[in-house]
């Protein structure tokens, strides 16, 4: 079945976040290296960028970089790095083609001084964008991002700029690294593996989840359309029952 004409444009995902998996895999299959997995990697990229950008998605949050995935091999990491800036070199074009703002989260003082600069470059340029965000988390986790929140609620408390009475769900939002973002509808993971490895995880509380067998060098955009299909087939119900909604 072909996916794209069958989206409902009225009832798109407002955020989508992919969890970008089997790259290793996807290059063991076929007797290759895992970098050369991570480099078809960047193609999935690109199709996902391009793809969402084509049906008129606003938020889309890539997994690249988890805290955890600095205990890889160092050469695996330095590739990556590697790829990281050659990717921001190479598609500044599309973001500025496609009038896409570049958005990163996580703690970004970790990364190599050279892929930050190239970063923060890429983020100065496309920051008047306005079709499209798309996010990269790098040196990213949940549980981090969620100490550092608390600790700067804390503080703002500690220095009575904040009553405790005053906190709400919204408090803890605009504390986030995506303030700026709304809720994430749809999580794609793919690879088979089915887990939210310390992904967004307030942002997710209310997410569609789907995971697919397709290992991500091979995802295309149909992948990503038939995804977003199968999302608006499913019910959100947020707690109420189906007669309330
Ligand atoms: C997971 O596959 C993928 C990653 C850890 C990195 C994702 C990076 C890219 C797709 C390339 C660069 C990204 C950008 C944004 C330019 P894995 O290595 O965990 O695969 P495995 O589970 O099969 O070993």
């Amino acid at each position: 079945m072909e996916y794209k004409s069958h989206i409902n444009k009225e009832n798109l995902p407002q955020h989508i976040a992919i969890i970008m998996d089997g790259n290793g895999r996807w290059a063991k299959k076929q007797g290759l290296l895992r970098s050369v997995g991570h480099e078809k990697g960047t193609k999935a990229v690109r199709e996902v960028v391009e793809g969402c950008a084509e049906i008129d998605v606003k938020n889309l949050t890539l997994y690249a970089f988890s805290t955890e995935n600095w205990n890889r091999p160092k050469l695996e990491v330095k590739t990556l790095m590697r790829l990281l800036v050659s990717s921001l070199k190479k598609e500044i074009k599309t973001l500025l083609d496609n009038n896409i703002k570049l958005n990163a989260i996580g703690c970004l003082d970790n990364l190599p001084t050279k892929a930050r600069k190239e970063l923060q470059e890429v983020i100065d340029k496309t920051a008047h964008n306005k079709h499209m965000t798309l996010t990269l988390a790098l040196s990213y986790g949940s549980r981090e991002e969620l100490v550092h929140v608390i600790k700067e609620i804390a503080e703002k408390t500690k220095n009575n700029h904040l009553d405790i009475e005053e906190i709400t769900e919204k408090t803890v939002d605009s504390h986030l690294y995506t303030s700026d973002l709304p809720d994430v509808d749809l999580m794609i993971r793919t690879s088979g593996e089915q887990r939210i490895s310390n992904f967004l995880l307030w942002q997710m509380a209310y997410a569609e989840l789907y995971f697919t067998p397709v290992l991500w060098p091979d995802f295309r955009r149909e992948d990503l359309y038939e995804a977003i299909f199968k999302y608006q087939k499913r019910e959100r119900r947020f707690g109420k029952t189906s007669e309330q909604l």
